[in-house]
């Protein structure tokens, strides 16, 4: 076994990384409120991948679209959305990443609205308003529930709705710098969370650790939610390290 990676990689129990609160529920643990100051401090307000990849991948005109940024952190991408004229709800399940969100908010006014919510949970968070587009920037790979995200896409956007993804590639190494996206001495089939101290040091990875899935996965779920994978865009590298998904929903 290589030594770089602890005992525990690959998949974890469940209940270890989803405590039941009060009300019965099972609740994904908020593991970036641990590293909430370090994340705003190194993402900052650059707006991430889907707006640095491809320009053409968010519609040019926002003016009159309602968005909602799926686990938006501290609200790096919806200040752009808002900036570019939408009308954005932020979601996230980080009570200290939201706090930040509110913050900037309050010091720069744009009109977006931010909740500390389970994205998967609609009941919990959404007002009944379908949303004309739906963004999740470098997200899906935090999220332990990826149906139940996919489904929340199918749910809250309205009819021809877009949806746009950025992850993590879940085939090729995440960076040279650190691992693969898979435990690599399980390989590219052991799906699940895991983390190994041999990631990349400056990143979130090494801090957060991810849930692995196969392409295959991520494809399927997206089909069986009822979205149509428009356009996938790889992002240059000798070997890709990001992936970015355009979808639309029926
Ligand atoms: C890598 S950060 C990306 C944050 C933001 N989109 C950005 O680009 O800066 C992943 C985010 O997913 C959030 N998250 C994880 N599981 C979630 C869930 N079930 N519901 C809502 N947000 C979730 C985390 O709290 C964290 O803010």
């Amino acid at each position: 076994m290589d030594d770089r990676v602890p005992q525990g990689v690959g998949r974890r129990p469940v209940a270890e990384v989803w405590p039941v609160t009060d009300d019965g529920d099972l609740v994904e643990r908020a593991r970036f409120d641990e590293i909430a100051d370090w994340y705003d401090a190194w993402v900052g307000d650059a707006p991430g991948v889907i707006c640095e990849q491809d320009p053409r991948l968010l519609p040019e005109g926002l003016a009159g679209q309602r968005v909602l940024d799926m686990a938006c952190g501290q609200g790096r991408l919806s200040r752009e959305l808002a900036r570019r004229g939408a009308t954005v709800v932020g979601v996230d399940l980080s009570p200290r990443l939201i706090a930040k969100a509110r913050a900037a908010e309050t010091a720069d006014p744009l009109g977006i609205h931010y909740t500390v919510a389970d994205i998967t949970r609609p009941a919990r968070w959404w007002d009944g308003r379908p949303f004309d587009g739906l963004v999740c920037e470098m997200a899906l790979m935090d999220i332990g529930d990826l149906d139940g995200t996919l489904a929340a896409v199918s749910r809250t956007g309205r009819s021809g709705a877009w949806f746009i993804a950025s992850l993590v590639h879940p085939c090729c190494p995440g960076s040279e710098k650190g691992l693969s996206s898979w435990p690599p001495e399980e390989g590219y089939g052991a799906q699940g969370w895991w983390t190994s101290p041999a990631h990349n040091p400056d990143g979130a990875r090494i801090r957060v650790g991810s849930y692995h899935r196969t392409l295959s996965t991520y494809l399927n779920a997206i089909t069986k939610a009822g979205l149509r994978l428009e356009r996938a865009v790889e992002p240059p590298a000798p070997v890709p390290t990001l992936l970015v998904l355009e979808c639309r929903r029926a």
